[in-house]
């Protein structure tokens, strides 16, 4: 028994690894926020720590620069009294030319039951569940998934716009570089899962291609059960930055990386933000309530103004806090499977 209330062998279904979003159900999705409301009364107490994963090793492997997401891993295994390993890609063999699969099995054969990995390649971490005998956990991989961010997300905007209905037919506007947002990605898929009506918003180069994906959902074939897409909210995809915010509940920034003016796709990072930064001004045009969010690292002044960063609209330093309540409930979820 946890002493978070569940029997750890009552949870059937739970997948052994958690490397993406997309086609978790939402038992799955009601379990993990369930789960996160008591990791974070738990992380309220004087004594945050639960035995749920004594004796177990959570490795930590990071082939991509982080603050947030590794910082919260490891407070949140340790939350749970795992023992804790952190590997740099700068300081282990990788930089003497190990393959992803050589240093997986390596991390096995020392003893880790959990791997909680980064890696600029989409799919890596599919690659990684092929040799790893324990459970891997997707902190991120190229452009294609963050499962962890944006269950923080939903956590996160439930707390504020949940009310009886949930998200269902909220309008959440996810505003930036879609294009290589696996952040952006993630949370499709989960807050459409929750009936939230996305709208994704950049200039036209950023967010090329989700059309489509926009039209898959909506003919209900976007690769998601037929079941649950009759549920899922809609999406929408817009250039029109006024439009997508009318009315909105709720706002999530992206990062715009440099590299993408050096690569074309803008003209320039100074036109990026007159045409498309949220500011003060503009957030005017969604409802008075409307939130804000940004899942970090953030560039203040470029794609996001500093006053609204501090508004009391941004829910920006609750998401990092969230992120800790919510990797502790996906571990103790993972580590209950055999
Ligand atoms: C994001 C990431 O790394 O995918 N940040 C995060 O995990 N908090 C977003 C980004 O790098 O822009």
């Amino acid at each position: 028994m946890t002493e978070a209330g569940e029997p750890l062998d009552s949870l059937p279904g739970w997948p052994r690894h958690l490397l993406d979003v997309a086609g978790m159900s939402q038992v799955a999705v009601e379990e993990v926020m369930r789960r996160a409301d008591e990791m974070a009364s738990v992380l309220a107490r004087p004594t945050a720590r639960l035995p749920t994963l004594q004796g177990r090793r959570v490795t930590i492997l990071f082939y991509e620069a982080s603050t947030r997401t590794r910082v919260s891993f490891e407070i949140a295994a340790k939350a749970l009294s795992a023992d804790v390993v952190n590997i740099t890609v700068a300081g282990s063999s990788v930089t003497k030319g190990e393959s992803l699969i050589d240093t997986v099995r390596t991390i096995e054969a020392l003893g880790s039951d959990v791997l909680v990995l980064r890696h600029s390649r989409s799919g890596a971490p599919y690659l990684a569940a092929q040799h790893f005998g324990g459970h891997i956990v997707n902190a991120g991989d190229g452009w294609h998934a963050h499962p962890t961010q944006a269950l923080l997300d939903l956590y996160t905007l439930r707390r504020h716009l949940g009310g009886k209905g949930g998200l269902r037919g909220r309008k959440i506007v996810i505003l930036g570089d879609i294009l290589h947002s696996r952040v952006a990605r993630s949370n499709v898929w989960t807050l459409t899962g929750a009936g939230a009506h996305v709208w994704l918003c950049g200039p036209p180069t950023l967010i090329a291609g989700f059309e489509g994906w926009a039209r898959a959902m909506r003919i209900g074939d976007a690769a998601s059960p037929a079941s649950d897409a009759s549920a899922r909210g809609e999406l929408s995809v817009t250039s029109d930055l006024d439009w997508a915010l009318r009315e909105a509940d709720a706002v999530m920034c992206l990062r715009l990386q440099r590299e993408r003016q050096e690569a074309g796709l803008l003209p320039s990072l100074r036109e990026y933000s007159a045409r498309y930064a949220l500011t003060a001004e503009r957030l005017r045009l969604a409802h008075p309530e409307a939130v804000v969010l940004h899942p970090g690292p953030m560039n203040e002044g470029t794609e996001i103004a500093p006053e609204v960063v501090t508004s009391d609209r941004s829910l920006i330093g609750e998401q990092v806090a969230n992120g800790v309540a919510v990797r502790m409930a996906l571990l103790s979820l993972m580590s209950a499977q055999a």
